[in-house]
C-alpha cells in the first residue's frame, strides 16, 4: 500500500435523495447492507467487504435545514453473521443477543430518546428487538422506526453512525457512518457545490485479500486500544484531491474508532510546513464560531497557545475555508502527527502514527475564482439568525472520573475472564444509580477528571456544551486511587473513591482555544487533567447516553445513560 499512495482521487460522498417530501418533512428510506467497494488503491485490484447505509462507504450525505424535519426509516438488511468477530464478553454483545444488531444515532442531533439511537433500542437483521429475546435485558427506551429528526436547532456538521450496545466499534469500523449537514440557506455565500467537500478521516487495517482486519475478541487481550494502520479518507486509502487555485470549504470529521488526528498542511514543492494556506475555521461540532479562527503557521493565538494545527479527536468536526489561490501547481500533503494512543502533551514518542492522510494538488488555473466572502461578515449574519435556547444555571456541579480498571466477567461462558476496560465514574452501563438527572431548561457544570494515561473524547448526546476551562492536576496518591478504584469495580467495597482525596488541581485553569470552546458536543480530556463543561439541557426529557467516543472504550464500559427530567 505504501507504494501506491495518491493513486486514486478522493471520493466525494453522494447526497441521499428523500423518498418523499411532504409538508415540512423529508422522508428517507435507508437500507443497511453488505457490499464490496474498492477501498485500497485500485491498482492493487482488491475489493473490501463492507457494511453501509444505501450501499456506500461512507454513506451518502443527508442534507437538512433548520426548521424542516427529516424522517428516516432504517432497514436492517445486513446478513445474520457479523462481518467482524463479536466479543461476547462485552456488555450487550452476549446473553443470546443476535450478533448483528443496529441502531443509528444522529450525532449532534436534538431528537427524542427513541429517535436518538439508544444503544439498547436496536433491531437485528432478523427483525428482533431486545424485547423479543428473553435472555437480553429489554431496552428502557423503546425501539422506534422511522426515526424523526426535528432539526429544531442551529446549523452544524452532524453525522450519523451506528450505536448498537457492545458492537458499536465493529459496526462503525465495518462502514456504518455518513454526514448529515444541517445547513442554513445563507451558507450558499460560502464555497459550495463542487467547492464544498466533506472529508471523513478514518483508519483501517486490511487483510492481504483486501478485507478489513479487526482483532478477534477471543483472546485474553481485549482489543482495548486497537487502531488501524492505514489512513482511509472518504472510504479511500491514501487518496489525492485535485483543487483549483481558489477557495474551498471543507467539513472535516474524525470518524475513526480510536485515533486522534492533529492535521497540518505540508508543501511538498518547498518541503515546508509554513509555506501553506491557512485553514480559516468557521465552525465546530454544532455551529458557527463567533469569528474566524486561523489554523496553521502564524494562525490565531488562543489562551492555550498558537493554533498551528487542527486537532480532531474522535467525532469532532471542523468547518474550514481554505484559499488555494497563489498556489497554482503546488502539491500539499495533509499530515498527521498525533500518535496512538493519544495522550495530549504527555504523549510518548511517536511510535505508531499515521503520518500522511491525503494529498492535495492545486491545478494551474481555475475557470471560477468564486466570490471573495467576508467570512467574519458571514458569521455575524448567520449567527444573528439563531438564538441559543435559554437555560437557567441550576447551580449543580457534578464531578465524574474517567478511569481504567480491570473488569472481571461475572457469569456465563466467560466467567472469570479479565478485560482491560475503561469506565465513566467507575460505573457500569447497567448501574441505575449512576444515572444523573439534570432538569430540562437548566445548565449544569460537569467536571471530568481523567485518571488514565490516555486522552478521551467525551461526548454527550442531546446537548450543546461550552468548554469552560481545563486544568491540570497532580497526583497525591495515584496508586492509592487506582487500588481503591479497582476494589470498587471488583465489588470489594461499595464506597466509590472520592477523586478530590487523591489529587491536587493546579489552581491555574486555562480557557480553551476559541475553536474548542462553544457549540461542542465532544471534548478531549487529556491525562491528569480536569475539563469543566457547561451542558445546556434543552429540547427533550428522557434517557440519553454519554460516553467516550473512542469506540472501543464505549463498548467496554465507558458509557452511561443520563436522564433529563422535567421541572416539577
Ligand atoms: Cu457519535 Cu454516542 O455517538
Ligand atoms: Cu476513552
Amino acid at each position: 500500500v505504501e507504494d501506491h499512495k495518491w493513486e486514486d482521487p478522493l471520493p466525494r460522498p453522494g447526497t441521499l435523495t428523500p423518498a418523499s417530501r411532504k409538508g415540512q418533512t423529508d422522508r428517507y428510506e435507508i437500507e443497511l447492507t453488505e457490499f464490496t467497494q474498492t477501498v485500497l488503491p485500485s491498482s492493487l485490484g482488491k475489493t473490501t467487504t463492507l457494511w453501509g447505509y444505501e450501499g456506500t462507504y461512507p454513506a451518502g450525505t443527508i442534507e437538512a435545514r433548520p426548521g424542516r424535519s427529516v424522517e428516516v426509516e432504517y432497514i436492517n438488511n445486513l446478513p445474520s453473521d457479523h462481518l467482524l468477530s463479536v466479543d461476547e464478553r462485552v456488555h450487550g454483545a452476549g446473553q443470546g443477543a443476535p450478533a448483528v444488531r443496529t441502531v443509528t444515532h444522529l450525532h449532534g442531533g436534538v431528537a427524542a430518546p427513541e429517535d436518538d439511537g439508544y444503544p439498547e433500542a436496536w433491531i437485528s437483521s432478523g427483525g428482533q428487538t431486545a424485547g423479543d429475546i428473553a435472555s437480553v435485558p429489554n431496552s428502557e427506551v423503546p425501539y422506534k422506526n422511522p426515526k424523526e429528526y426535528p432539526n429544531d436547532q442551529k446549523p452544524g456538521t452532524l453525522w450519523y453512525h451506528d450505536h448498537a450496545l457492545g458492537i458499536t466499534r465493529l459496526n462503525v469500523y465495518a462502514g456504518l457512518a455518513g454526514f448529515y449537514l444541517l445547513r442554513d440557506p445563507m451558507e450558499n455565500a460560502l464555497p459550495s457545490e463542487q467547492y464544498e467537500i466533506p472529508v471523513l478521516f478514518q483508519d483501517r487495517t486490511f487483510e492481504s485479500n483486501g478485507d478489513l482486519f479487526y482483532p478477534p475478541g477471543d483472546n485474553d487481550e481485549y482489543e482495548a486500544e486497537f487502531a488501524g494502520d492505514i489512513p482511509v479518507v472518504n472510504g479511500k486509502v491514501y487518496p489525492y484531491l485535485e483543487v483549483e487555485p481558489r477557495s474551498y470549504r471543507f467539513r472535516f470529521l474524525n470518524g475513526s474508532n480510536n485515533r486522534t488526528f492533529n492535521l497540518r498542511f505540508y508543501n511538498e514543492d518547498t518541503d515546508s510546513y509554513s509555506d501553506v494556506p491557512l485553514m480559516q475555521q468557521i465552525g465546530v461540532d454544532l455551529g458557527f464560531l463567533d469569528e474566524v479562527v486561523e489554523v496553521g503557521p502564524g494562525g490565531t493565538v488562543g489562551p492555550e497557545g498558537p493554533i498551528d494545527s487542527m486537532l480532531l479527536s474522535g467525532a469532532e468536526r471542523a468547518d474550514v475555508v481554505v484559499d488555494f489561490s497563489g498556489y497554482e501547481g503546488t502539491t500539499f500533503t495533509v499530515k498527521n502527527n498525533a500518535e496512538f494512543p493519544y495522550a495530549g502533551e504527555n504523549s510518548g514518542p511517536d511510535l505508531d502514527s499515521i503520518g500522511e492522510m491525503l494529498q492535495i494538488r492545486v491545478t494551474d488555473s481555475t475557470s471560477n475564482r468564486g466570490n471573495d466572502v467576508n467570512l467574519d461578515g458571514f458569521l455575524n449574519g448567520v449567527n444573528g439568525k439563531y438564538q441559543e435556547p435559554e437555560t437557567n444555571p441550576s447551580g449543580i456541579t457534578r464531578t465524574f472520573t474517567l478511569d481504567s480498571a480491570v473488569f472481571t466477567v461475572e457469569s456465563g461462558d466467560f466467567e472469570g475472564d479479565e478485560l482491560d476496560s475503561h469506565f465513566l465514574d467507575l460505573a457500569l452501563w447497567e448501574d441505575d444509580d449512576a444515572i444523573v438527572n439534570p432538569t430540562l431548561g437548566t445548565s449544569e457544570v460537569w467536571e471530568l477528571y481523567n485518571t488514565t494515561g490516555d486522552s478521551h473524547p467525551i461526548h454527550l448526546h442531546l446537548v450543546d456544551f461550552e468548554v469552560l476551562e481545563r486544568e491540570s492536576f497532580t497526583w497525591d496518591d495515584e496508586a492509592g486511587y487506582q487500588d481503591a478504584a479497582q476494589a470498587f469495580i471488583d465489588g470489594e467495597t461499595t464506597t466509590r473513591p472520592d477523586i478530590s482525596n487523591y489529587v491536587t488541581p493546579s489552581e491555574a485553569p486555562t480557557l480553551p482555544n476559541p475553536n474548542n470552546r462553544f457549540h461542542k458536543d465532544t471534548v478531549l480530556v487529556n491525562p491528569q487533567e480536569v475539563v469543566r463543561i457547561r451542558p445546556d439541557f434543552t429540547g427533550f426529557t428522557g434517557l440519553y447516553p454519554w460516553h467516550c467516543h473512542i469506540l472501543e472504550h464505549e463498548d467496554q464500559e465507558m458509557m452511561l445513560p443520563y436522564e433529563v427530567v422535567s421541572p416539577e
